[in-house]
């Protein structure tokens, strides 16, 4: 697929073999480091600008970026703190992004609080973008210098058994680690976390679709014993509710798991306790008395933060072989034509001359399919029949004078009520008849559930909601930027 020109917007546009090649590189360049020679590096990006936008705060994947950089001989630029930057007046994430573009940088690293955030920065921009971590989505350089400091300790990345404890809910790391090491095989996942931070289901389904296997647990001590690497995660009190439920919730949670030199009396000679870091001194989950044991690796591991990004850089710049995306095409529409039966004309739709009639609609759905159609404007003119079928079904049909009707509510009618058929009638004739039916991807038709998701119309950041089908029955959708999946029942009409 190659490297070059390529954006690092999720683990998932990754596969297992380019995980190895970006992995290959950051061993070679981490053994320059350690040889004094890193001077061999150090012109690869000789006259090249990066920009590198951090609208939240990092320590690492900022200043290790930053570091990455400066090795290769690029210029950096950007900001780390958008309290000083016009962020504040209310520019929208476009803006800034083509600012820096414009500017001349040939990539731009992005931090940012809301989920799916980068996915809407690399359709903005022509330049490649790396998401230095979005919301709770995804955080793919972490992850890939996870990867790193897991294969150097363990020898491999398959066959392995993982704890990861802590937030599992919003933590992008953990979200971000799971998929990715579910491309390798035979890998068995502990999850350890309060109730109200489980690991979400769409993880659960995943690491069983691909094969591997997980158990959910409470007792740290006990899974510390039986795993390859305990990765660790901080409670983000960050990404909580802004309530008092959600203040409550986080006082109740933020000590429940804490990891402690005692718990590690039984464990695997070969387990290394990981942490994306930062920890959190006023709820310490990783204890200090982890720090002086032999399975403590998570400052390596950050430090594997600078190889596995100057590892990158050189590929999305270097590589040999330009990245070319497979850009599938969806269809927008999906109204299933049947010839209309000439008894169509008599009976029910009959009186009307022109217009559409809509059968087959759920009675209890009429409210959506009314609010769809603007029936409440008074120049509408409709009538609605209520039938009962022979075998006890009830339905809906609305006849609808003088009116046509777009794809884009045919798409609605197939959300609200997907068994309906439409019919368009001229001159009392049926002139096309068809049956709604869920298209491959829903433009600006239905709102991401998801309320941190960059498309929620509250941040007015013109990211216009994007929904995949993935299933149709049961209706399943998924979120282009967020990746969130869900079903008809959170299914919400913009
Ligand atoms: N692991 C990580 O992303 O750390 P920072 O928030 O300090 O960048």
């Amino acid at each position: 697929m190659g490297f070059k020109g390529r954006s690092v917007i999720s683990v998932n546009d990754f596969s297992a073999r380019d995980f190895d090649i970006v992995l290959k590189r950051a061993e070679e360049f981490k053994n320059l480091h350690k040889q004094g020679n890193a001077n061999k590096i150090s012109d690869l990006l000789k006259g090249k600008r990066i920009a590198s936008l951090f609208f939240e705060p990092s320590t690492r994947t900022e200043k290790s970026f930053d570091a990455a950089i400066k090795n290769l001989g690029a210029e950096a630029i950007g900001f780390g703190n958008p309290s000083n930057t016009s962020v504040v007046k209310g520019e929208p994430l476009v803006d800034s992004l083509r600012m820096f573009e414009n500017y001349d940088a040939q990539a731009i690293i992005i931090r940012h609080n809301l989920d799916g955030a980068a996915r809407f920065a690399a359709d903005s921009l022509k330049i490649p973008i790396i998401n230095a971590g979005d919301g709770k989505n995804q955080h793919p350089t972490q992850t890939m210098l996870d990867l790193l400091s897991i294969k150097e300790t363990q020898g491999k990345l398959d066959g392995l058994k993982i704890g990861v404890v802590g937030d599992l809910k919003y933590g992008r790391t953990t979200h971000s680690l799971v998929s990715a090491l579910t491309m390798f095989s035979s890998n068995k996942f502990y999850f350890v976390s309060p109730d109200v931070l489980k690991m979400p289901l769409y993880y659960l389904d995943l690491i069983k679709n691909r094969g591997h296997d997980y158990e959910i647990s409470n007792d740290l001590q006990e899974v510390a014993e039986k795993v390859d690497i305990l990765y660790m995660t901080r409670i983000q009190q960050e990404r909580f509710p802004d309530t008092m439920e959600g203040k409550e919730d986080y006082d109740r949670v933020k000590n429940l798991f804490s990891l402690h030199a005692k718990l590690l009396k039984n464990v695997k000679p070969n387990l290394k306790v990981l942490h994306p870091l930062p920890r959190n001194k006023n709820a310490i989950e990783l204890d200090y008395s982890v720090d002086n044991t032999e399975y403590a690796y998570y400052i390596q591991q950050a430090q594997n933060g600078i190889y596995i990004r100057e590892a990158l850089l050189d590929l999305i710049f270097n590589d040999s072989e330009i990245y070319t995306e497979k850009k599938q095409e969806y269809k927008t529409a999906s109204f299933q034509n049947v010839k209309p039966r000439p008894s169509a004309k008599k009976g029910i739709i009959a009186p009307i001359e022109n217009g559409i009639v809509i059968d087959h609609i759920a009675p209890d759905k009429f409210k959506e399919v009314s609010s769809i159609l603007g029936l409440k404007d008074p120049e509408i003119n409709f009538s609605l029949g209520r039938v009962t079928r022979t075998n006890g079904e009830k339905k809906l049909i609305l006849k609808v004078s003088n009116r046509n009707i777009s794809e884009s509510l045919l798409n609605m009618l197939a959300v609200v009520t997907p068994d309906s058929t439409v019919s368009f009638i001229e001159h009392s004739n049926v002139v096309r008849k068809g049956k709604v039916k869920l298209p491959e991807i829903l433009n600006n038709i239905v709102a991401c559930p998801n309320s941190s998701c960059i498309s929620n119309l509250i941040y007015k950041e013109g990211a216009m909601p994007m929904i995949y089908v993935i299933n149709r029955e049961p209706a399943m959708f998924i979120c282009h930027y967020c990746n969130i999946r869900f079903g008809e029942n959170r299914v919400k009409l913009i």
